[in-house]
């Protein structure tokens, strides 16, 4: 008899993962490495946030919570949908979890029967149909072209879609391509939906305040408000409030689904930690000053990385609208060997070897369902941007 769940081998461990502690495995050997895998903003937790979460603990708020997180949070949610977003939620609307992974993780886990499908645009993070698959429901990729900006085309919505799809998980901004909806785009996959009464849309909204330039964001139920009955509109302090380690996530939607997300978190992890939600209450109700330093940090680089990128030999950036990745192709250089003799076959050769020779990490495409492509994540120093795309510059150069 295994020891192990057959559901284990359905999974496969996370790329993004993998390449941050090869990259930190390197660094130990005393090798020079420029990390671009990370997945997370390089700024601090803004002060007050910090400051709210040392009260809480000096007022004793170190009990056990709701298990669908603490009043205070989830009305600051509401309020924060309301001011946001045009979406009007009751605080029994809302489940605060550990983390938005957890909270996608708990609405698969409570709405998933074998095969039922879940519409995944690829590129897609990482851990979407792995999450499916844990849930004993089936991912149902469905590829966008670089041509389209990795942005998901109406007709290929309607193509995958069957009596079997239960859900359509949308990203926007997208992990791992930076790509953001327009209204005009999102309206166009909104109408599909319409079409199809039996499918819900869970929306990961998690990288909603990184978006650059004059674009402005927009979730599916406020583009049209008749999927609202069907909609989970998710979101989290991770990446906006530079909060990854509080493991603070949150989701609003009908009451029913949340309830069954409330049942399943009662019997698992319970309230997310009282401390967290009290400095995310801050995050969601406080100043919103340290967006703006965000924003022109994140641009900036952004700029940088594209215009230094589009100058390697056989990379193509796209210039994405948000969060902090960009996604190149690196497909005419697929075939090429490098100067250790390596052939280049796959976009995962190419990171290896980048990272063996240049000393700088960044990600597969063909992890994220996409490829040849890397994922370069530029939240990290100019400096070192700049000194990574050099590398990766003369890396492509050396390629035969
Ligand atoms: C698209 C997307 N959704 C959700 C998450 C998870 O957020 P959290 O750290 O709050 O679990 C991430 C983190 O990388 C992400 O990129």
């Amino acid at each position: 008899m295994a020891f192990l769940a057959d559901a284990l081998s359905r999974i496969k461990p996370s790329a993004t993962i993998m390449l941050t502690q090869k990259a930190r495995d390197l660094k130990a050997t005393g090798r020079d490495v420029i990390s671009l895998s990370v997945g997370e903003p390089d700024f601090d937790t803004p002060d007050n946030i910090k400051e709210a979460a040392i009260a809480a603990i000096r007022r004793g708020e170190t009990k056990y919570t709701p298990v669908p997180g603490i009043l205070p949070l989830r009305e600051a949610i509401t309020r924060k949908f309301k001011r946001e977003n045009e979406l009007d939620y009751k605080p029994s609307q809302v489940i605060v979890g550990t983390g938005g992974k957890h909270v996608i993780y708990n609405a698969f886990l409570s709405t998933l029967n074998p095969g039922d499908e879940v519409v995944i645009p690829a590129p897609y993070w990482v851990s979407y149909p792995e999450i499916v698959l844990l849930c004993g429901g089936t991912p149902v990729p469905v590829l966008t072209t670089i041509e389209n900006n990795f942005k998901l085309q109406a007709a290929d919505l309607e193509r995958v879609l069957t009596p079997k799809t239960k859900w359509v998980l949308l990203n926007s901004p997208s992990n791992p391509s930076g790509a953001a909806y327009s209204h005009e785009e999102m309206k166009a996959i909104t109408d599909v939906l319409v079409r199809h009464p039996h499918v819900w849309v869970l929306t990961d909204d998690m990288y909603e305040h990184l978006v650059y330039g004059d674009f402005k964001f927009v979730t599916p139920a406020q583009v049209e408000p008749s999927l609202y009955e069907r909609t989970l509109t998710m979101n989290g302090v991770s990446k906006a409030y530079a909060m990854t380690g509080w493991r603070i996530g949150y989701a609003a939607g009908p009451e029913h689904l949340i309830r069954a997300m409330d049942m399943v978190q009662g019997q698992q992890t319970s309230g997310a930690c009282s401390i967290a939600q009290w400095a995310a209450v801050e995050a969601l109700d406080g100043p919103q000053d340290h967006l703006g330093v965000f924003r022109k940090a994140f641009e900036e680089r952004r700029a940088l990385v594209v215009s230094m990128l589009n100058q390697a030999r056989g990379l193509n950036c796209p210039m994405p609208e948000g969060a902090f990745y960009v996604y190149p192709s690196c497909a005419p250089l697929m075939g090429k060997t490098a100067p250790s003799g390596k052939v280049i076959e796959t976009d995962e050769d190419f990171v290896m070897e980048l990272l063996a020779t240049e000393g700088v990490a960044a990600v597969h495409g063909s992890s994220f369902g996409l490829g040849p492509n890397l994922r370069i994540s530029y939240a990290t120093s100019i400096d070192k941007l700049e000194d990574a795309c050099a590398r990766i510059q003369r890396f492509c150069a050396e390629l035969r």
